[in-house]
């Protein structure tokens, strides 16, 4: 029996966020009380009627195959939903794929777009799964620092500077997994103004685009330089906007022949995404907003706990995101200290020592390409946050 695995698979890194989670699901089993800042997901319940509606779908007998990029009645929700929410601009329902949640999606357009050798550029801080995407396929993420000072967002000329003949790709991410920050109109302006004088793909991730707070006004590059449409791809789902992670439905709008290559990608693959799933995702799209704006209105309270708690009470630097769900503090401050013997050498270790002595879970920031930074998800109850906060100012009080 042969014991060889593929190439490709010593290029990959398995999902740090998930590391964490499973180190503090194992404390907890041991009975150790563990408060969670580490999840990517809503703590809320999926709204009512959108449960109501994959009920009334499963009576039906909805358990055949769907067309491969899902229902026409969802994409038909989508291309409306994507109208409303992007300034008018139109997309067509052969212009629209869904996938098993919008990692799927992202990773049909790894398949169907990038070559070995070909250079994606990702911004950093980025989520995970970007560059390990780009990996898995042979091609070369090409990473670009930012700055705590220019909030995280990249700026043109950085953009600039990463363009070479290879690159075949931008990833944006706004607002952003895992600082939560998110780009102004102008900004996203700047970046579309060099992105004209080249040639390659924007794929634009904005599942996080409806959890935005504090008067933030959202904007799609797709919005702010519709004359860039044939090359942007615009990546969306209902998972962290209606509290639906475990539905596993995510989508991209872009142009034609995208569509039509991930469809060809998807129907090797997966086929169809589950078909009840889709017609919860239609009820999302097409029911009330009033369980949206409440929950985005609990974000904002939560983000206030968290930021203004790590702030005053545990005196890290963290500025204030635009969006998402997450705060992204520098613990560059904690670097170096020590808990009895040993050192706090890098932010993986200032993570484990927060879980293992403060009982609170954290992501280290070096899997998001940003050492120094931890990331806390603010998805969980005001005096969750308000506890986790006193555990964590008693933890690092007690370093030297
Ligand atoms: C920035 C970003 N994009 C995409 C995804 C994936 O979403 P889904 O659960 O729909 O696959 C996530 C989930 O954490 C995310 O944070």
């Amino acid at each position: 029996m042969s014991t060889n695995f593929a190439r490709r698979l010593s290029s990959v890194q398995p999902s740090a966020t998930l590391a964490i989670s499973q180190r503090a699901a194992e404390l907890r089993a041991q009975g150790v009380d563990v408060i969670s800042f580490g999840v990517g997901e809503p703590d809320f319940e999926t709204p009512l009627h959108i449960r109501e509606a994959a009920k009334a779908a499963t009576d039906k007998g909805s358990s055949h195959y769907t067309a491969v990029r899902g229902m026409p009645k969802l994409r038909d929700a989508i291309c409306l939903d994507s109208k409303k929410r992007r300034g008018g601009q139109t997309h067509s329902p052969a212009e629209v794929v869904v996938s098993v949640g919008a990692k799927h999606a992202l990773f049909n357009l790894a398949l169907a777009l990038y070559d070995e050798g070909d250079e994606v550029i990702i911004p950093a801080p980025y989520w995970v799964s970007y560059p390990e995407q780009v990996r898995l396929v042979g091609a070369v993420p090409v990473i670009v620092e930012t700055s705590d000072e220019s909030g995280f967002r990249m700026t043109p000329e950085a953009l600039e500077k990463a363009i070479t003949k290879k690159t075949r790709a931008l990833i944006l991410c706004t607002p952003s997994n895992p600082t939560g920050s998110a780009y102004s109109a102008k900004e996203l302006e700047a970046l579309a103004e060099v992105a004209r004088r080249h040639n390659f793909w924007i794929i634009t991730d904005e599942i996080y685009a409806q959890l935005v707070y504090g008067g933030f006004e959202q904007k799609s590059i797709l919005e702010v330089a519709p004359d860039l449409r044939e090359r942007i791809i615009i990546v969306d789902g209902v998972s962290k906007t209606y509290a639906m992670t475990g539905w596993r439905i995510g989508w991209i709008l872009g142009p034609k022949a995208v569509a039509t290559a991930c469809d060809t990608i998807q129907g090797q693959s997966t086929t169809n995404p589950t078909a009840v799933a889709q017609f919860a995702a239609i009820a999302a799209l097409e029911g009330p907003t009033t369980e949206l704006v409440g929950m985005r209105k609990t974000f904002d309270e939560r983000r206030h706990a968290m930021v203004e708690g790590l702030r005053s009470e545990c005196g890290f630097s963290c500025r204030m995101p635009e969006g998402a769900f997450y705060a992204f503090p520098s613990v560059k401050s904690l670097i170096g200290k020590k808990a009895g013997d040993v050192v706090l050498s890098d932010d993986i270790a200032v993570a484990k020592y927060l879980l293992e002595t403060g009982r609170v879970a954290v992501v280290p920031g070096t899997p998001f390409g940003a050492p120094g930074y931890v990331r806390l998800s603010y998805a969980t109850n005001v005096t969750l946050i308000r506890e986790g906060i006193s555990r964590i100012r008693e933890a690092t009080a007690a370093l030297r």
